[in-house]
């Protein structure tokens, strides 16, 4: 008799199993920090029709509005024509692609600064992750001969959102970190002129920095145009444990406002760096405002013989500050993300 209870407890049990695995097929696998599996709702993106939407618009369109649970819209590897905005009102989307070099997304607007970019996320909490942001206005620059206009490929206005292995790549304004803060890390950020600009309060970590400045015609390039206002403003750009190389001749950056503040730290630099390395612009006799700054740094391009006499020296106390991840994140946010980005 026991043998036989037992037996159909077996059955019972290897039939409720079979629901569980069909129930798990229908959910994506994300690795949470703590190494448990979490399953998130996802739907796929898929221009062969296989999936639940061919564009990753109708996949974003498909979100309730005011969402407050994280959903993951996979997109298969491929290159998508369209423009991509997650609007204010739809945050907790985390947009996974295959891989930086397989699904990307392109796009070449380049008349209006606001409302062209080839990414829009205007959400807080978004992630992108495994997908590259292409406007291919003026790029890649070789045999492209449009007038220099601000060409972008990211505009993120969106607070606590997450890039990580996304690809940026363009010519002129590529990235615009507008605002609230944001952690990249493992991208690759590509363009000649004010290419990561705004007034975003960002990490930047292990990222690489790659200048296309060749193309300027021996024009001398921007990596950064930081728009922090005043002294109150917590905004700023760090760049950590990076790389910055290319082509080309680049200054390190130079303020978009009054109070601009950009970091390299331990972060290595090719021969492309002038050796001034920053520039005032339209700020010449307020440098003193400005915190463009370089720490730890090494190659060739990070000698700082000849950089200008403003460049600022900060305390071990302000680069602990600006270098820990507290900087963007004394609440925990990012750990409370569904991928494990630490
Ligand atoms: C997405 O497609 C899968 C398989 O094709 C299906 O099981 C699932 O119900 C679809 N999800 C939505 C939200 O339509
Ligand atoms: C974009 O994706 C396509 C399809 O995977 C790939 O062949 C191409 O090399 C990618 N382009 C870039 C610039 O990564
Ligand atoms: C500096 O950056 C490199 C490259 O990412 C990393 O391997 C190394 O641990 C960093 N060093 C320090 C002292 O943080
Ligand atoms: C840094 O540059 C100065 C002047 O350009 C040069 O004399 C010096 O040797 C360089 N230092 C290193 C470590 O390359």
């Amino acid at each position: 008799m026991a043998s036989f209870q037992w037996f159909f407890f077996l059955i019972l049990f290897l039939y409720f199993m079979s629901f569980v695995e069909q129930g798990n097929a229908r959910f994506h696998r994300v690795f949470h920090r703590k190494k448990q599996i979490v399953n998130l709702p996802t739907v796929y993106v898929d221009p062969s029709g296989h999936g639940n939407f061919t564009t990753i618009q109708s996949a974003i369109d498909s979100v309730p509005q005011y969402n407050k649970n994280w959903i993951c819209i996979y997109i298969k590897a491929g290159k998508y024509r369209e423009q991509v905005r997650i609007p204010r009102e739809k945050p907790y989307i985390y947009l996974k692609g295959e891989g930086k070099r397989k699904t990307n997304v392109t796009w070449d607007g380049h008349n209006s600064i606001a409302s062209d970019a080839t990414f829009i996320s205007e959400a807080d909490y978004t992630i992108a992750k495994s997908i590259t942001f292409i406007n291919s206005y003026n790029f890649p620059p070789e045999g492209n001969v449009n007038p220099m206009q601000a060409a972008v490929a990211a505009m993120i206005s969106g607070d606590k959102s997450t890039f990580y292995r996304c690809g940026f790549l363009g010519f002129q304004d590529t990235l615009w970190d507008v605002q609230g803060r944001h952690y990249f890390k493992l991208c690759t950020i590509v363009g000649a002129v004010d290419f990561i600009f705004g007034a975003g309060q960002s990490i930047y970590e292990r990222c690489t920095i790659s200048t296309n400045a060749g193309g300027l015609d021996g024009l001398i390039g921007y990596i950064t145009a930081q728009g922090r206002i005043s002294p109150n403003d917590e905004s700023g750009f760090v760049f950590k444990d990076s790389a910055v190389f290319g082509t080309g001749l680049t200054f390190l950056g130079r303020p978009w406002r009054d109070y601009a503040r950009v970091l390299f730290y331990n972060t290595t630099m090719t021969n492309i760096i002038v050796p001034e390395g920053w520039a005032a612009w339209s700020f010449v006799g307020r440098e003193n405002q400005l915190t463009f700054s370089e720490e730890n740094c090494n190659g060739i391009g990070s000698n700082t013989t000849q950089r200008v006499s403003w460049e600022a020296k900060l305390s071990q106390q302000e680069l602990q500050q600006l270098t820990s991840l507290s900087f963007i994140d004394n609440e925990g946010w990012i750990m409370k993300q569904p991928v494990k980005v630490l």
